[in-house]
């Protein structure tokens, strides 16, 4: 386990890179797998959650070989097959999710397992609608906590309303989907990420979207997708640490390159906005660039809906802190089964900042400081969450320091996080 200390930084300027966008990668290397032929992909995130998918897919039957800069991944032709020995999804519960649907569909027994911080995460919301689709799945306790046991083979449609908004349990329903005997239909009732839909489209798979209110109702009809080349922009849910950090730091100007900007990615920059940010977004070729500097930032009050998967509220807690006045978190509940209970990891992130921070049932709220150059040096262990080691390190970078145990988790999804930091300075 490392420690980082993090040095305040005085003067920010630059571009930051960000890893390609996570979520895209884990599904261009699924799609490629379950493809007859082969799939360049560019970009494709370093992180070791990635990297995790990466080898369940060559463990089920798919190669990988890295050309130049691109990762090129061949199908099977005769479909995947059971894998000898388990399938280890590390710390990523998108693996986890998205590779049981895929198995479900794959005749055999499988065994998936995971890491103490994935293990702890409820896995019944996707074993659910496997089970009415045909496949056996088998886990822990109540909430069916990993190692998970699944027997695939041949699968029925579905018709199912997702019960939380997920995008991890949309997928998972997706990829199963694909070799059902029937089409599926699923229903969300707030839009999550559509990155599934939008890749399997492009792969030729034949799949409507349908929005509804401010949900959404996703059709596909079962079929193989084609191999096709992918290019992965980079990760918006990334690039809000470099937001934040340029926005709350009283010296900087930071650009972050190529992210993207679809809708249910790009909620934090609206609440930056409301909170008195000045955040560029200009589309490019490939992906947008975003342009933060600092600005005196109000409090306000954000539903989970403006940031649906929640990925990014550890960086709003630390703009929050920044901020002058009460800010709101609402109906935050899915925070408490991220890769660590971030629901009360933001407020002891904001606590140990100096700020006042506390909860009402699924809501909890922050007393800002109203300037980062009033934040407390402080000390937070990481509990193998990436996202809040990341949320540190800007609070530390803009504020007073810091000393992150356990950063090495970073590498989860960001293996040069504190480069690109760096770099900045
Ligand atoms: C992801 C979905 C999100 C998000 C995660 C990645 C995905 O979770 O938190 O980091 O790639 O589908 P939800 O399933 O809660 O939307």
């Amino acid at each position: 386990m490392r420690t980082e200390i993090v040095a305040p930084l005085a003067r920010l300027r630059g571009v930051a890179h960000v890893p390609g966008d996570k979520s895209a990668s884990h599904r261009a290397l699924l799609i490629g797998a379950l493809a007859d032929g082969e799939s360049r992909i560019v970009n494709l995130s370093p992180g070791d959650d990635v990297r995790a998918t990466a080898v369940i897919i060559e463990r089920l039957g798919a190669t990988r070989a890295a050309d130049g800069d691109a990762v090129v991944v061949t199908g099977t032709s005769g479909g995947l097959h059971e894998a000898r020995g388990e399938l280890d999804c590390g710390n990523s519960g998108t693996t986890m999710r998205l590779v049981a649907g895929v198995v479900s569909a794959v005749a055999g027994h499988h065994r998936l397992v995971g890491d103490p911080s994935l293990s702890s995460r409820p896995m019944d919301r996707i074993a659910v609608p496997l089970r009415s689709m045909g496949a056996v799945v088998e886990g822990h306790g109540a909430r069916l906590t990993a190692p998970l046991a699944i027997t695939g083979g041949a699968l029925h449609g579905v018709t199912y309303d997702v019960p939380v908004p997920s995008a991890q349990v949309k997928s998972a329903v997706l990829f199963a989907a694909l070799s059902a005997r029937e089409p599926s239909v699923v229903h969300e009732s707030l839009r999550t990420r559509a990155t599934t839909e939008v890749m399997l489209e492009r792969a030729g798979v034949a799949v409507e979207s349908v929005n509804v209110g401010s949900g959404r109702r996703v059709t596909l009809h079962p079929g193989r997708p084609r191999a096709i080349d992918w290019r992965i922009p980079g990760d918006p849910s990334q690039a809000a640490f470099f937001a934040v950090l340029g926005v709350i730091h009283p010296d900087a100007e930071i650009e972050v390159a190529t992210i993207d900007d679809a809708p249910e990615r790009i909620g934090f920059v609206t609440v930056l906005r409301r909170m008195g940010a000045t955040v560029a977004l200009r589309p490019g070729r490939g992906g947008a660039d975003l342009r933060t500097s600092h600005a005196a930032l109000r409090a306000t009050s954000i539903d989970s809906s403006e940031v649906p998967s929640v990925d990014e509220v550890p960086a709003l807690t630390v703009a929050a802190v920044a901020a002058q006045g009460v800010t709101a978190f609402r109906a935050m509940g899915e925070l408490r089964v991220n890769e660590s209970d971030r629901f009360a990891g933001s407020i002891a992130l904001a606590t140990a900042l100096g700020a006042r921070a506390w909860s009402e049932g699924d809501y909890f709220f922050v007393e800002g400081l109203g300037d980062a150059r009033r934040f407390e040096s402080f000390t937070l262990a990481a509990t193998l969450d990436h996202r809040m080691v990341m949320a540190a390190a800007i609070a530390g970078a803009a504020g007073h320091g810091c000393v992150i145990e356990g950063s090495d988790t970073v590498s989860t999804s960001f293996p040069t996080f504190f480069d690109e930091v760096a770099g900045l300075s």
